[in-house]
């Protein structure tokens, strides 16, 4: 048996991390533009305005803005069926209640979704990848305030209505499970995903649920309106997920993994079975935490289940009890597993992660799944005759691909899509740098600010053609 012939092969990439273009055509300060460089040592620091002498690696991104068609091209000669956009908020509505929305910006994205299906490539559009306009976070609170799923709301009005019967795979957020995940006790987190510091927080726990559950309740209200607006819509929300492992079978590991395992899933509960999860509202009661949950909120979770599940998925996390004094820390939390490697940034390398997290997902909700993000952050190296050989990019790829043929074919698993992270070379949202490389198309920009910005295939894009070739026959 082989993967059906519609398999979304294809990839992801995020308007912050490429576009660039910050202040063109009208564009919004967002949340990321205000964020440095850093690197796997030293946090990206995140400042109220652009300070002289700091570099904002969003001000030019790959300059995606300005060279879409070429990179649109190269994607369509590996053979892309599919390519995950995301939109950034600020370049619409640049202080998020602005009047009227900009008409620059809505232009240029039909620009880019019109290059994309002149090259028969499927468009899969993500409403909030860590863009949202920082007028929002500063006057209304970002999503403390309720009036924040107004104005995403009307934000998401315009953009099902400029690309009606273009678009039909709708991503209402990336990873808003990190807002209160154990991920978000570093400020980047909570930053990324809302625009506000942990740091910074009086009363965290309620603050952070408080996001949590509006955010939830936005993308909720937005299934359904993507609804209203094209029938044919179908609408997914995209959550980062780790899979947990315990340390051993002492009962004590295997609870706390359990716990940590299933801790980010409330979130796709209340998208996938109709109701915000009473275990939740429970939890927070205990915890003398309040949430404003209205009638019209109950409503909207039965309307808005979702129509498919993205998972990006990068690495597992092991659990212990006990932790001992000599044990070495993992980047995702909890310690480092002793029968894994990590990449270069301490992210553990698990293929079989992927698929033990696809056959988890599917038998719990039930839904058509997509892989909206893997890959491999890695330094590549320009060899003497000019071409980056990537083979350790390609072993990590295979490895994950045949992960999820299994849990495809074996398990029966229902996933219809594979999105490569990074399918081009793009600023790393965690460090900031062009030195941690995802791509499978080289980009000539660096870290110190010199480059050209030309791109160049790597052996690894020669790879990815031929397994969209052949149905991943091969692997
Ligand atoms: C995902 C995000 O969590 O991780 C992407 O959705 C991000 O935006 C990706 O780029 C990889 O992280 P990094 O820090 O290596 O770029």
């Amino acid at each position: 048996m082989e993967l059906n012939e519609n398999f979304l092969w294809g990839g992801s990439i995020a308007a912050h991390q490429c576009e660039g273009a910050w202040n063109e055509d009208g564009k919004g300060l967002a949340m990321m533009d205000v964020a440095t460089s850093g690197d796997v040592h030293h946090d990206r620091l995140i400042h109220d305005e652009k300070l002289p002498g700091y570099t904002y690696p969003s001000e030019t991104g790959i300059d995606f803005y300005h060279r879409y068609k070429e990179d649109i091209a190269l994607f369509k000669e590996m053979g892309f069926k599919t390519l995950r956009i995301s939109v950034d908020w600020s370049r619409i509505y640049p202080n998020g209640d602005d009047e009227q929305p900009n008409e620059k910006g809505i232009q240029y994205y039909q620009n880019v979704v019109d290059t994309l299906l002149e090259n028969d490539i499927e468009p899969i559009v993500t409403l909030y990848h860590f863009e949202m306009p920082l007028a929002i976070v500063r006057k209304y609170g970002s999503w403390t305030n309720r009036k924040t799923i107004d104005l995403y709301l009307r934000y998401c009005k315009t953009m099902f209505e400029a690309l009606k019967g273009k678009v039909h795979y709708w991503v209402t957020f990336n990873e808003m499970n990190h807002i209160d995940s154990q991920m978000a006790l570093s400020d980047f987190f909570t930053y990324f995903v809302a625009g506000i510091k942990y740091s910074e927080l009086e009363n965290a726990p309620q603050t952070l649920a408080t996001c949590a559950y509006y955010m939830t309740v936005a993308s909720v209200k937005a299934v359904k309106l993507a609804r209203e607006i094209d029938a044919d819509n179908k609408i997914g929300c995209v959550f980062g997920l780790t899979p947990n492992y315990p340390y051993s079978c002492n009962p004590e590991d295997v609870m706390l993994s359990f716990k940590r395992m299933t801790r980010d899933l409330y979130q796709i509960d209340a998208m996938c079975y109709g109701k915000f999860p009473e275990y939740k509202l429970h939890e927070y009661q205990r915890l003398g935490i309040q949430l404003d949950v209205t009638e019209d909120d109950k409503m909207a979770f039965k309307e808005g289940v979702l129509d498919f599940l993205g998972i990006n998925y990068y690495a597992s996390e092991v659990s212990i009890a006990k932790e001992k004094e000599d044990m070495e820390k993992a980047f995702f939390g909890g310690v480092k597993n002793p029968y894994l490697k990590d990449s270069d940034w301490g992210w553990s390398i698990d293929p079989t992660g992927l698929r033990y997290l696809l056959n988890f997902i599917d038998r719990r909700y039930q839904l058509p799944i997509m892989i909206t993000e893997n890959g491999l952050g890695a330094v590549d190296v320009v060899s003497e005759d000019g071409k980056v050989h990537d083979d350790y990019r390609i072993d990590y790829l295979k490895q994950h691909l045949s992960a999820l043929k299994k849990a495809v074919i074996e398990d029966d698993v229902n996933c219809i899509g594979y999105l490569m992270w990074g399918p081009i070379d793009l600023v790393s949202a965690t460090t900031g740098e062009m030195k941690k490389r995802y791509g499978f198309i080289y980009v000539d920009k660096h870290d110190d600010g010199t480059g050209s910005y030309e791109r160049m295939p790597k052996d690894s894009f020669y790879w990815y053609q031929q397994v969209i070739q052949t149905n991943g026959k091969d692997l």
